[in-house]
């Protein structure tokens, strides 16, 4: 089995989509294996978001991401279930998103993008370790 993060973004709890976020994740036969609704401090932001470090967008998502309470997730499926997730998303920018996908169906502004899903297996260990160490 592969594991994988997945955040609900602040902008999806605030909508109320994290249910269907984890309800999508669900019935594509990924299990849950940790969830917490936790509001991610700018600490924690910079190491998850560490390869943007630098680009002019850097400061609005540390902020965005720490507006109000997300939920992160760490999801549990066949080989890569990182790639799984990531179709699932969408493309970065809601407003290219395919229909189906949850960017897609539920979004439309790049910076309020609903979710966050780890873009490699290499980037799933490293996001699981600091979010939930105790899986790592
Ligand atoms: P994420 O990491 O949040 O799952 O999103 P992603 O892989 O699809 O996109 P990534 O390139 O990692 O970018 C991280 C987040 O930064 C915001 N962004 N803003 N203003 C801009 O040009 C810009 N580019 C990216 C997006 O909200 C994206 O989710
Ligand atoms: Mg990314």
């Amino acid at each position: 089995m592969d594991r994988t993060l997945v955040i609900a973004k602040p902008d999806a709890v605030e909508r109320g989509l994290a249910g269907e976020i984890v309800s999508r994740l669900e019935r594509k036969g990924l299990r849950l294996v940790a969830a917490e609704l936790r509001v991610i401090d700018a600490e924690t932001a910079g190491r998850h978001y560490e390869e943007h470090q630098g680009k002019a967008f850097y400061d609005d998502l540390v902020s965005f991401i720490g507006r109000s309470p997300a939920l992160v997730l760490v999801v549990e499926g066949p080989e890569d279930t990182f790639k799984v997730v990531r179709t699932m998303m969408g493309t970065t920018n809601p407003a290219e998103a395919a229909p189906g996908t949850i960017r897609g169906d539920f979004g439309i502004e790049l910076t309020e993008n609903l979710v966050h899903g780890s873009d490699s297996r290499e980037s799933a260990a490293r996001e699981i370790a600091i979010f939930f160490p105790h899986l790592a």
